[in-house]
């Protein structure tokens, strides 16, 4: 039988198990509130509260005066109900003791449980726990059937009566992980706009871009971002997107600046990203605009101030498509989404005749190297 404050039931019993500690108590020494984050750590075999159920393990409510291994319906292990039967019954010292070392208190018990090392952990989370228990008093005068404990009523709208029960844990419903410190949020939130929106303070020129560059990055895109053996190239390609092979370059390429800023702060050089100073990366992002033709000034200074004034030259080819208006898609009317083809649907040509599937013996197309 539960014995909770239920709000949507109207009157209802309010429990004052607290009340039923003395003063030393582990209850009333603990934090329930540290005690329900420390209850996260049994959640995944107990259950507490009004919904509570028996799941790996027995659920906790009215656990104080319990006998041990005595929930009728808990599957318990031989040696949790002996220990019972020899007079174990659940107090703050004789739960104190058993969460310090279960398996020294019930040897062989099932409780896959190493144990709450920590003195104030074990006192707080049998504070969080003494109030779902309706007799948590002294083992010597605590019946073993709770039933019997006795309660007090109270009127439901007794603020101070609130159910502790259905609380959810500090850090959402799992209670795992913790709130992102205001450095760790500002070492992420490092994304530049193509509108300069999170450019950094700083600038670089292209003669310091070339050296930055020449140290850092010219081992695999070449000395002029032609690139070395199959790295990405970097420069050039103007005028090939039409070809059947365009080279796609930042300057061929690319819609925005910003996004050579970004990326370079972000990912290179490749295997030691973010070791670049934010000048540095101005510096090199001027050197590429100037490998691609776009300024010609070796002396030329990027800043935040002046990083818009070089749009790259396929910019206008990137066009908003929100498929309605789109020449290609417009005209087309509604895509079809159901029962498209007439008649019954056939098999019309195999993947493996089709050659997307690679040879066996991988030497086929689309086998990676
Ligand atoms: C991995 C699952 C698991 C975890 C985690 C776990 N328990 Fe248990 N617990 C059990 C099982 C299973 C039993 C029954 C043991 C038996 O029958 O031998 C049990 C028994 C108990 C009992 C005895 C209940 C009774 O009716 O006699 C208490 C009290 C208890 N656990 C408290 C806790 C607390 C508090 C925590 C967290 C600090 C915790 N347990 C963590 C699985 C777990
Ligand atoms: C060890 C080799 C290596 C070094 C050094 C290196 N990169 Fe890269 N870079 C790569 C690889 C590999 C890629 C492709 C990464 C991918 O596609 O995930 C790449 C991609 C890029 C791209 C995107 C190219 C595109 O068209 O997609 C840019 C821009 C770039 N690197 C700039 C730099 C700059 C600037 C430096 C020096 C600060 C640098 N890289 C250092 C290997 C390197």
């Amino acid at each position: 039988m539960l014995k909770y404050l239920n709000r949507a039931t109207g009157p209802a019993l309010l429990v004052l198990a607290a009340s039923a500690h003395g003063a030393t108590s582990a209850a009333a020494a603990g934090d329930p509130a540290a005690g329900e984050r420390v209850f996260n750590k049994c959640k995944a075999c107990h259950t507490v509260g009004p919904d509570a159920k028996n799941r790996v393990g027995p659920h906790l409510n009215d656990v104080f005066g319990r006998t041990a291994g005595s929930l009728d319906g808990f599957k318990y292990s031989s040696e949790m109900v002996k220990a019972g039967e020899e007079g174990l019954v659940w107090t703050d010292e004789t739960m104190d003791a058993f969460l310090a070392a279960p398996k020294k208190v019930v040897q062989k018990n099932r409780m896959a449980f190493a144990g709450l090392r920590k003195e104030a952990d074990r006192a707080d989370v049998i504070a969080f726990l003494a109030p779902y228990s309706v007799a948590s008093g002294d083992a010597a005068t605590a019946p073993a059937d709770a039933s019997e404990a006795p309660v007090q009523t109270a009127s439901a709208d007794s603020e101070s009566a609130a159910a502790p029960a259905t609380a959810i844990g500090d850090h959402g419903v799992f209670g795992l992980g913790r709130p992102a410190l205001p450095d760790e949020i500002a070492a992420w939130d490092i994304d530049i706009r193509p509108d300069g929106k999170g450019l950094p303070e700083g600038s670089g020129t292209v003669l310091v871009g070339e050296e930055v560059y020449t140290d850092n990055c010219a081992v695999c895109h070449g000395d002029f971002g032609e690139g070395v053996d199959r790295w990405p190239v970097l420069a050039g390609g103007l005028d090939t997107l039409t070809e059947e092979r365009p080279e796609k370059t930042i300057g061929s390429y690319w819609p925005y600046l910003s996004t050579v800023y970004d990326y370079v702060r972000r990912a290179m050089p490749f295997g030691a990203a973010r070791s670049l100073s934010d000048d540095d990366v101005y510096a090199i992002t001027a050197y590429i605009l100037y490998l691609n033709d776009i300024v010609l000034d070796e002396d030329f200074e990027l800043s935040k101030d002046n990083f818009l004034a070089h749009p790259l030259p396929n910019q206008a080819n990137f066009i908003p498509d929100d498929r309605d208006q789109e020449p290609h898609y417009a005209g087309e009317g509604e895509p079809c989404m159901s029962d498209c083809t007439d008649g019954p649907v056939e098999i019309t040509m195999r993947a493996a005749v089709l050659d997307v599937t690679p040879d066996a013996d991988g030497d086929g197309a689309g086998a990676i190297e």
